[in-house]
């Protein structure tokens, strides 16, 4: 299981002991404490002790009770490529749950919740905050009853939900974030970037420039083979692009979307030389080569299940139903997990392979397995998690040097869970700016830019058909990993001209976003017109802010920005006018930006202390 860690004298835990002699049940609560983080991490773990089965029906990680405040209820929201938007409501009497039983965190809500007072913002209120280092079947939940008492809890979903506890059996419940910040919502994200950098987000890539990768997956979607990923490569070497990542399509019979997932073998038709051989064409082109792969799946039509139909996660008996035309692998049995892994690892052993996007791309349904009896289905769907962490643990094992990064149909397991794996998540499919603002806002809500994974994408847009200006995809896409999802030998001679200055102020500012300190400054979900946030070195020597306006005002001059973080008495110029200022009067009074023109329009501001 995911957890979050410390080095020796950094964290400390205290863990209390209850037993129930009856059952024969013991139950410990730990709670973790660190020296650099205001965060506390709860967890819970059973052990049977007695001599009869026991069964855990229901088991949370946390739970909290405080006197009612007139709470708001934060919470994060979404669809397929509309993941996480900010939600607020007032909590009132009852119960307000969200939750998840689709097998992974979901598209549509993160196990968070976040209780803040009255009139908080960005800057001031205190708010209670819990998030769940999970990637399946969840519940979170705040009750206010009859006694003005409100209690918050996150953890396992019940639902479905049985564990056998045999004798000498033990239950480790996923670990719960536990966040009370007095410096409004800006302080709880800042609590949560730095305890999951510090002590969640275990790859060796966390503190480095990842590669500008360009995906080919908008650029052809099924339609390549080994000549057009080269003249990608070829172009894209030339703009300073990094890396080039395969997307689906390169195995089986894989042509569209309605076959092959299972079969692992490379597509000879596609890529006529092999894989090797177009890894080390790629290089020698002097990329790194990346390679998509959803190895958690199985589609009726493949080798795989005409070979093993029970392998699909199915009711025995029934007919299960399909998902993008495919079934999941049921990864609550070792073998298939076996052989699900030994097909990605026997590819990675082939060629010389520096990234691998993991997708998945269906929810769970359908709970069944030819293998748990009857007893033990209620296990199903966190034995199955566990299925998705085991592999991707023997992966970093095998493979150290391995960038990976998790993807589910866009951004819909992008959790906690799958921080302790991979350093970057695939955010959201949809790549527009417009709404990638509303996105990664709810996104680093909780989760550190590094982590945000984000590509600039063709125009118009794919998800949206939006017509947006070059330079705002790259702005808002500088904000995370950086890469780009389009056909880059289709683009016009001034249009590569502008990427490869992209790529050159993604090197610039890159150590700055990814290790900085992040403030919202304004929110175009609030306030309809324009998006703003800043990041600043942990010296103050530098801060990079982005404005976003998407809509244009002709009868406005300027907006005031009031940025955050600085040192009151340093001196800070402004390099893109030379003009200077002091960081109070950044702070109180704000910087004046002009209106641009027309909407969607951008910029980045680089203040540097003098
Ligand atoms: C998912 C991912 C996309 C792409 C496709 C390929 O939707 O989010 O980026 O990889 O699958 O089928």
């Amino acid at each position: 299981m995911p957890a979050t860690f410390a080095g020796k004298g950094n964290a400390q835990t205290l863990v209390i002991t209850l037993k129930d002699a009856l059952l024969g049940l013991r139950v410990e609560l730990r709670y973790s404490v660190f020296e650099d983080s205001d965060a506390l991490v709860r967890s819970v773990a059973a052990v049977n002790e007695g001599t009869d089965r026991l069964y855990l029906e229901k088991i949370l990680s946390a739970s909290l009770d405080m006197d009612n405040e007139e709470f708001d209820l934060i919470t994060l929201h979404g669809s397929w490529a509309r993941e996480r938007h900010i939600t607020s409501r007032k909590v009132t009497e009852g119960k307000h749950i969200v939750s998840s039983l689709r097998g992974e965190t979901s598209h549509q809500v993160q196990p968070f919740m976040a209780l803040a007072t009255n009139g908080t913002d960005q800057r001031q209120g205190t708010v209670y905050a819990m998030n769940l280092i999970y990637s399946g079947n969840f519940i979170a939940e705040t009750e206010l009853d009859y006694q003005e008492s409100v209690r918050m809890s996150v953890g396992l979903h019940p639902d479905g939900f049985e564990w056998v506890l045999e004798p000498g059996g033990r239950f480790e419940t996923p670990e719960a974030v536990l966040i009370c910040s007095d410096g409004g919502l800006g302080q709880m994200t800042r609590t949560f970037h730095k305890l999951y950098q510090n002590h969640l987000i275990r790859s060796k890539y966390l503190h480095s420039k990842r590669p500008i990768l360009i995906n080919n997956w908008e650029a052809t979607y099924f339609d390549f083979d080994d000549e057009k990923l080269v003249a990608i490569a070829k172009e894209a070497k030339k703009l300073g692009i990094e890396m080039l990542v395969m997307d689906d399509g390169w195995f089986g019979k894989r042509n569209d979307d309605s076959c092959a997932l299972g079969d692992w073998q490379v597509n000879r038709d596609k890529i006529k030389g092999g894989l090797k051989s177009l890894v080390d064409r790629v290089n020698a082109e002097g990329l790194k080569f990346g390679i998509w792969f959803e190895p958690e799946m199985i589609c009726p039509d493949s080798d795989l299940y005409r070979e093993h139909p029970d392998w699909a996660v199915q009711v025995p008996g029934r007919v299960a139903g399909t998902m993008r035309n495919q079934y999941v692998l049921d990864l609550t049995r070792q073998e298939i997990v076996d052989y699900a892994y030994e097909c990605v690892a026997q590819i990675l052993r082939s060629a010389n392979i520096a990234y691998v996007k993991w997708d998945m791309n269906r929810q769970l349904t359908d709970l069944g397995s030819f293998a748990l009896d009857s007893a033990h289905m209620g296990e199903f769907s966190h034995r199955y998690v566990l299925g998705v962490y085991q592999m991707q643990e023997r992966l970093l094992t095998e493979f150290p040097d391995l960038l990976l990064e998790n993807c589910s149909g866009g951004g819909g397991r992008f959790d906690a869970g799958m921080l302790y794996y991979s350093p970057q998540i695939w955010t959201s499919d949809d790549m527009d700016p417009v709404e990638r603002l509303l996105i990664q806002e709810g996104t680093a809500l909780l989760y550190p830019l590094s982590t945000m994974g984000a590509h600039v994408c063709v125009c118009p847009n794919h998800s949206v058909g939006r017509v947006t200006p070059m330079e705002t995809r790259a702005h808002v896409a500088l904000a995370g990993t950086f890469g780009y999802e389009l056909d880059i030998t289709k683009l016009s001679g001034e249009e590569k001209e502008k990427a490869a200055a992209y790529n050159r102020e993604y090197h610039r500012y890159n150590d700055l976003v990814r290790e900085g300190t992040y403030y919202r400054i304004a929110s175009y979900r609030e306030n309809g017109m324009y998006d703003c946030w800043e990041v600043v070195d942990e010296e103050k020597r530098e801060a990079l802010v982005t404005y976003v306006q998407v809509r244009f005002e002709p009868v406005r001059k300027s907006r005031r920005l009031k940025l955050e973080g600085l040192e009151e008495k340093a001196r800070y110029c402004l390099e893109e006018t030379g003009e200077t200022y002091t960081g109070e009067m950044l702070m109180q009074a704000g910087f004046l930006q002009e209106m641009i023109f027309g909407d969607y329009g951008s910029r980045l501001l680089h203040f540097v202390r003098i």
